[in-house]
């Protein structure tokens, strides 16, 4: 798949835009920063250091080599970005992907995390992953909305799971199945460029 496939804005949501796959030397910068603030301000990320530029382009290299990592610029800049990644490392579990998603703070509630995650998910289902799961340090609202809004299901609650800025944190987790009523044996996940 192209770094520069983009999803032209006009669909009709909030806030026009365009959507393309992340590369390391580009967009590492962009979405560090995006998350900077969720580490030094929050307990949305239990990251405790705010990670290098460099930290993040090896990240986004290594996420790329089998799931997508995305990302949404309005005007030419970054404003959000969502990717998927390995939820456990047992073999079984190669079908199941952890995703996330980071929008900058000046840009929620426009329909950018909703579009992200859209895209993501048809990316994840065209590799052939089954279920979608993500872990949401509580209370969130915004996140646990969005993860509702795009039809994942709680599954349960890790109480007092992380702590960071001298209080525990619960995390809940929620699930997508990517494609529903599939019982058959899976074919193995391809990698996101063969995945068209
Ligand atoms: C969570 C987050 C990604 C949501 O992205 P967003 O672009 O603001 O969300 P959208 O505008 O696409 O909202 C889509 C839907 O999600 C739900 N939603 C979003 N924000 C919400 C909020 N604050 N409260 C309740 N529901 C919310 C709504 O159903 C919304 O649809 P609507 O606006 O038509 O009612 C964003 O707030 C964010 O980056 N938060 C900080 C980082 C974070 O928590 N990431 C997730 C880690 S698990």
């Amino acid at each position: 798949m192209s770094s520069e496939k983009t999803i032209p804005a006009g669909d009709g949501l909030a806030t026009p835009g365009t959507i393309r796959d992340a590369t390391a030397e580009r967009d590492a910068e962009a979405c560090r920063d995006i998350y900077a603030l969720y580490v030094r301000d929050t307990a949305v990320s239990f990251e405790e250091a705010i990670p290098s530029v460099e930290e993040f382009e090896g990240r986004i290299r290594k996420t790329t080599a089998t799931h997508p990592w995305i990302v949404m610029e309005v005007g030419g800049k970054v404003v959000g970005y969502a990717y998927a990644s390995q939820h456990r490392p047992r073999a079984a579990y190669r079908w199941t992907a952890e995703v996330t998603v980071y929008i900058d703070s000046h840009y929620h509630r426009a329909g950018i995390g909703r579009r992200l995650y859209t895209e993501l998910l048809v990316r994840l289902r065209r590799q052939g992953f089954r279920l979608a799961v993500a872990g949401i340090t509580l209370p969130n609202p915004g996140s646990v909305g969005l993860h509702v809004a795009m039809g994942f299901e709680p599954v349960g609650v890790y109480n007092r799971i992380g702590w960071k800025f001298g209080a525990w944190h619960d995390v809940g987790w929620w699930q997508l199945d990517l494609q529903p009523g599939r019982n058959t044996p899976p074919r193995e996940p391809l990698p996101p460029d063969e995945s068209i």
